[in-house]
C-alpha cells in the first residue's frame, strides 16, 4: 500500500514538473469544503464516518441532478473501489433495494465485497470480466467509471460496456480533466481521450442529418443525449425513433 501511495505522489510530482497545475493546489479539507454546496448527496458525503470517499464536491450536485431520479431497484456498476467509501454512499443514496457492484484492479478490494455491494476483482479494460459481471448483475441501468482515469482505459471500457446497458441507462465517466493531463494519456484535444471520443459521439447521435457516405461503422445508434459537465460525461443510451419532422396541424 506505501508503494502504492508513493507511486501515485511520484505521478503527480512529474506532472507538476511537467507544466500541470500543481494537484496539491486543488487539495482542501472537508471543513472547508462542506458549507459550499448542499443537498442529499452533499450530506452523505460530508457526513460520511465510515470508509474515505475521494470526490471533488463540485460532483455531488451534479450526481444528485443526473442520478437522484432514478427508481431505487437501479443496477449500478462502478469502475473503481478504492477504500469503498463511494459504494457506502451509492448504497445510502440509491437504498435498500439496489444492486450495486463494484470492480477493482486492487486485490485489497475485495475485502469490501459484501459490505455496501458486490466487489469484484479485474481491469477495466478487460472485456471477458467486464461482461461477466454484468451477467452476474442480471442487466445494469448505469455504470460509473471512476477507475484508472487513463484514456484507453476509459474508452476501452466504454466500448465494453456500452453495448451492455439498458435502454434507458446511463454511462458516466468521471475525473474527465485527466483528458488533459499527459501522464494519462491525455492532452489539448489529443486523440482518443475521453474528452475528444465523446465529442466524436456527437456527430453519431446525429448521424441522421449528416451527408451521405460521412457515417462511420463506429457510429452508436443509441444515443440519446450527451453531456459534459466540468470533468463529468453522462451519456444516455436510448434506441431513437425515426427522425421526422410534422406539422400539427397540417397546412394543406
Ligand atoms: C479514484 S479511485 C476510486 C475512488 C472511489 N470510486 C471513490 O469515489 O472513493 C480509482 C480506483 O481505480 C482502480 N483502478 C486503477 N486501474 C484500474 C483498472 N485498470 N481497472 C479497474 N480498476 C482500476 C484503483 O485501484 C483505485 O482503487
Amino acid at each position: 500500500m506505501m508503494i502504492k501511495n508513493l507511486l501515485h505522489y511520484l505521478h503527480l510530482g512529474l506532472w507538476e514538473l511537467r507544466g500541470g497545475p500543481r494537484f496539491s493546489s486543488f487539495k482542501r479539507s472537508a471543513d472547508e469544503m462542506r458549507h459550499v454546496y448542499s443537498g442529499r448527496a452533499v450530506d452523505l458525503f460530508f457526513g460520511n464516518q465510515g470508509e474515505t470517499i475521494h470526490k471533488w464536491p463540485h460532483y455531488l450536485p451534479i450526481y444528485e441532478s443526473v442520478l437522484g431520479c432514478l427508481p431505487p431497484d437501479i443496477r449500478f456498476l462502478e469502475l473503481g473501489v478504492f477504500k469503498g467509501g463511494s459504494m457506502k454512499l451509492w448504497r445510502e443514496f440509491f437504498g435498500p433495494d439496489a444492486t450495486i457492484f463494484g470492480i477493482d484492479v486492487d486485490p485489497d478490494c475485495k475485502q469490501h465485497d459484501g459490505k455496501y455491494g458486490s466487489v469484484r476483482i479485474g481491469s477495466q479494460d478487460d472485456g471477458e470480466f467486464l461482461r461477466s459481471v454484468v451477467q452476474e448483475m442480471g442487466k445494469v441501468d448505469v455504470i460509473l467509471d471512476d477507475g484508472s482515469h487513463v484514456a484507453r482505459h476509459q474508452r476501452a471500457s466504454f466500448e465494453i460496456l456500452f453495448p451492455l446497458l439498458e435502454d434507458g441507462g446511463l454511462y458516466v465517466i468521471e475525473d474527465t480533466h485527466t483528458s488533459y493531463w499527459p501522464s494519462y494519456g491525455g492532452g489539448l484535444r489529443r486523440r482518443g481521450t475521453a474528452i475528444e471520443f465523446v465529442k466524436d459521439k456527437i456527430d453519431a447521435m446525429h448521424r441522421h442529418y449528416r451527408k451521405a457516405g460521412t457515417n462511420n461503422s463506429e457510429d452508436i445508434p443509441e444515443i440519446e443525449s450527451i453531456q459534459f459537465f466540468d470533468s463529468i460525461i453522462v451519456i444516455k443510451k436510448k434506441r431513437q425513433l425515426a427522425r421526422v419532422t410534422v406539422m400539427s396541424p397540417e397546412i394543406r
